[in-house]
This record gives structure tokens, C-alpha cells and sequence, in this order.
């Protein structure tokens, strides 16, 4: 903890009159954290908050988001001018060493990278023991997870420069397991990773080329698909990447500790949006269908949500989703691609939802996911790989947060508390007694 306290809060039991002050600490900017650490030992109580709407669970430096205004910025930097004028390896050399890099430490970065693109040749086997219909974000859990099984030598947490390496091959190792996911779904033969393209294009071109032919990358898709991965690179303490701190809190080594902010990710309400959005775009599928999407999303008897809107802590337009409209436009116009059915649907469906009362009152607004998935999908991705994109550059957050957390001198093992309402304690009965 390198934040010393500015001033005290007064907690007061009402029943007994009895008070205690609390810590208050500061942040760079942002709102203050009320420093509880100390609650149980002086008052006995524990704190409430499930889904941790109130609960700060550790001291970064990465990632600040202002959801009333709708800012991100990482290390300080806004998330527009990253997305117009940085790359996403810059990006993620940003998060993991808090300052952009010169031309050196650029240039070695991005060789420490791509010397790793490679996986091991016997991952191969794991990919052939799935079911040629397993979803990719499946194959996914099971391959970042098997990592640790295959690289020993950079498992030991304690050794910085084995951490480092670490990272290096999880950013590097990403794209080439996305795309033999993508690869095995399709039935076509993986892809050796071509260590001259950049990121972007590497990936692009591991998954659509094919031994038969020549493949040309397309340079606005590969920017497009380097800006994707930046719009995706962190977002501070989400359910993924808290869910790596967590297990990374136990000592589990940086390959499990991914692969467990992968299972988090997946979920319809986190990084499987963008499969869910698309989805229901296409079930709503023309323009006059909209009226009944937007009441049912208002119904409370109803659990259908408006897929893409709403965010924990937006209550303003997400600023990655502006980019991403902008990015949507490019990619459409580059691959000719006019009047696009979902794009209008969606253009749509925004311009009703932000005038209705309910989503207005509730501040609602598009997040990085409403537009995502129409840009994948015109560039050939399945919507069962949306998430793994989603997956793939986010790693380059979870490295992060994953070795910030373990260079804090006073970390502790996350372990939550609870309120307990089931029965007291109780004699066993015996089965003929019940
Ligand atoms: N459609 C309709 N109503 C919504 C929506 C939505 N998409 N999102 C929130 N609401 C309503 C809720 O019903 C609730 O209403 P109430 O106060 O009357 O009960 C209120 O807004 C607050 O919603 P909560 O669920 O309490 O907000 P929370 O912060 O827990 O949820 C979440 C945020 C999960 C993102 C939610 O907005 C949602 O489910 N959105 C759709 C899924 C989605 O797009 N997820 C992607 C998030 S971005 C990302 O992970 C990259």
C-alpha cells in the first residue's frame, strides 16, 4: 500500500452508541476509498456488498475508469488516442511497465513477443481431443490452462524474470491458440505463426490463409483488428480480472491463473456479449421488430436484457463503443459492404433505446460490445470466436494486474466473508430418524 490517509470517517453503532474512525485514502483522482482492512478486528462486523458494487479490492495504478463522464484511460493515457495513434504491443507494454516505451525497449518488446509465437508442437493433440462442435472459448479454458503442463520453466512466481517470460509467451502464445481454435472449428490445418507480420496481421493471416493458396493481408482490417485488440486490452478490476487476481492471490501459477480469468470472461453478462448482442440482432432482424425489444428489455417479468447496453461502471457512452462505431464504418466500407441489415438494425435500435425514458433514466448507453460483433463478423469471424478476441487481448490486461498484484509487499490471499443465514448449529440425526 503506498497511499497514506488523509482524513477519518466516524462509524457509529446505533444500538450502542459505541464509534470507530476509519481510514479515508485518496486516489490520483476518483472518488475515495474508506480503508477497512481493520473493521472485523475492532468492531467484530464485517462489510456486505455482494457483486462488490462498493468494494475497492486493491491498490492499482493501471487502469482508471470515470463512468459518470465515460473516460478510460490506461497509465494516464486516453483510450482514443491509444486506439488513433499506438499499436496494440505498445499498448500492452504500457499496461505491464507503466510508461510507453522508447524505440529500444519498443523494438525488444515486440522481439521478446514474437520470439514466442510459437506453441509447443505436442498442443496439437489437445486441440485433436476436442469435439470438432466444441465451442472455442471451450478449447480455449482447457489450452491456456494446459500451458503450465508444457512450460516449467516459467511457472515459478517468486522468480521475476521467469514472471516476465511468463507474460512474454502468454501475449505471444494468445493469437496462435485463437487461431488454431478458430483453425479446428473450420476443419482446416493449423497455421504456423509468420514472425515478420505484426501482431494483428499475424493473427489475421493464421487464421485465413490456407496451405493452397497466397493469402494478402488487407492493411485497414489488420489496423482495424489491431484497434479491436486495443479497445480490449484492460479494464480494471472486471469480473475476468479480478477472477486472475483472485486465483493468482493463492500462489496458482500465471497459466492457470489466465485460464481461470478466461472461464470469467466467457460469460453472457462479461466478454460473451458481443456473441449475445449479434445474436439477438439477428432474431430482431428487421427495423419494425424494435418496438417489441425495447418493451420486453423494459418488462421486470421479462429477464430479456438489451444486449450490449448497460455497464457496472458506465453511466455515460462507453468510449470504447464510440471507437468502435467508427472502426464498424471503416471495416464495412473497405470490404464494400453497403446497407448492412445488422449495422442498420443497430443503428437503430441505439437511436430508440437513448430517447426511451427507461434506458435514459437508467443510463443505459451502448458498451464496447454493441458494435463488435458486426465489424467480426463482416471480416469472416464465427460468433463463437468473438469471445476468444476478446480473450486474446485481454491478456494483456490480466499480465498486468496479475504482476502488479504480486509485487505488492502487504498482498493476502482473497478471501471474501460472508453472511451466514442457514441453520445454527445442530445434533447429526441418523437416517431412521429422518
Ligand atoms: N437491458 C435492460 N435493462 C437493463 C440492462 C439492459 N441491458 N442493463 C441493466 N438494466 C437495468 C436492470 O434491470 C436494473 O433495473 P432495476 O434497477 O429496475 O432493477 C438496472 O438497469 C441496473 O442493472 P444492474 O443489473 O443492477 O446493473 P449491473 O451493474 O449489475 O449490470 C450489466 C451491468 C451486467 C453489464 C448489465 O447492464 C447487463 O446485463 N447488460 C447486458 C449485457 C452486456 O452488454 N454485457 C457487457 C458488459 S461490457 C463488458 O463486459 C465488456
Amino acid at each position: 500500500m503506498t497511499v497514506t490517509p488523509t482524513r477519518t470517517v466516524t462509524l457509529t453503532d446505533d444500538a450502542t452508541g459505541k464509534s470507530w474512525k476509519l481510514p479515508v485514502l485518496p486516489g490520483t483522482v476518483g472518488p475515495d476509498v474508506i480503508d477497512v482492512r481493520k473493521l472485523y478486528t475492532d468492531t467484530g462486523m464485517f462489510t456486505y456488498d455482494p457483486g462488490y458494487t462498493s468494494t475497492g479490492s486493491c491498490e492499482s495504478a493501471i487502469t482508471y475508469i470515470d463512468g459518470e463522464q465515460g473516460i478510460l484511460l490506461h497509465r494516464g493515457y486516453p483510450i482514443e488516442q491509444l486506439a488513433d495513434k499506438s499499436n496494440f504491443l505498445e499498448v500492452a507494454y504500457l499496461l505491464q511497465y507503466g510508461e510507453l516505451p522508447n524505440e529500444k525497449e519498443r523494438d525488444d518488446w515486440v522481439k521478446h513477443i514474437t520470439y514466442h509465437t510459437m506453441v509447443h508442437e505436442q498442443l496439437i493433440s489437445f486441440y485433436n481431443g476436442f469435439r470438432r462442435d466444441a465451442h472455442p472459448m471451450a478449447i480455449m479454458c482447457g489450452v491456456v490452462g494446459a500451458l503450465s503442463a508444457f512450460y516449467h520453466d516459467s511457472i515459478d512466481i517468486h522468480d521475476e524474470r521467469q514472471r516476465e517470460i511468463a507474460c512474454h509467451r502468454l501475449i505471444a502464445k494468445m493469437p496462435t491458440l485463437a487461431a488454431m481454435a478458430f483453425k479446428y472449428d473450420r476443419g482446416q490445418p493449423f497455421v504456423y505463426p509468420q514472425n515478420s507480420l505484426s501482431y494483428a496481421e499475424n493473427f489475421l493471416y493464421m487464421c485465413n490463409s490456407v496451405p493452397a493458396e497466397p493469402y494478402k493481408i488487407n492493411p485497414i482490417l489488420a489496423r482495424a483488428m489491431d484497434k479491436i485488440f486495443i479497445l480490449h486490452a484492460d479494464h480494471e478490476q472486471n469480473a475476468s480480472t479480478s477472477t486472475v487476481r483472485l486465483a493468482s492471490s493463492s500462489g496458482a501459477n500465471p497459466f492457470a491463473c489466465i485460464a481461470a480469468g478466461i472461464t470469467s470472461l466467457w460469460g453472457p453478462a462479461h466478454g460473451g456479449a458481443n456473441e449475445a448482442v449479434l445474436k439477438m440482432l439477428m432474431e430482431i432482424g428487421t427495423k419494425d421488430k424494435i418496438p417489441e425489444i425495447i418493451r420486453r428489455a423494459k418488462d421486470k417479468n421479462d429477464t430479456f436484457r438489451l444486449m450490449g447496453f448497460g455497464h457496472r461502471v458506465y453511466k455515460n457512452y462507453d468510449p470504447r463503443a464510440k471507437v468502435m462505431r467508427e472502426t464498424c464504418y471503416e471495416v464495412l466500407s473497405e470490404l464494400g459492404i453497403k446497407n448492412d441489415p445488422l449495422l442498420e438494425t443497430a443503428m437503430e435500435l441505439e437511436r430508440i433505446a437513448l430517447q426511451d425514458e427507461y434506458f435514459v433514466q437508467k443510463k443505459l448507453y451502448p458498451n464496447v460490445d454493441f458494435y463488435s460483433g458486426i465489424i467480426l463478423r463482416a471480416m469472416g469471424f464465427p460468433m463463437s470466436m468473438f469471445t476468444v478476441l476478446f480473450a486474446l487481448a485481454r491478456t494483456a490486461g490480466w499480465v498486468a494486474h496479475w504482476q502488479e498484484q504480486l509485487r505488492e509487499p502487504d498482498s493476502k490471499i482473497g478471501r471474501p466473508r460472508q453472511l451466514y443465514t442457514g441453520a445454527a448449529a445442530r445434533d447429526y440425526v441418523s437416517i431412521e430418524k429422518r
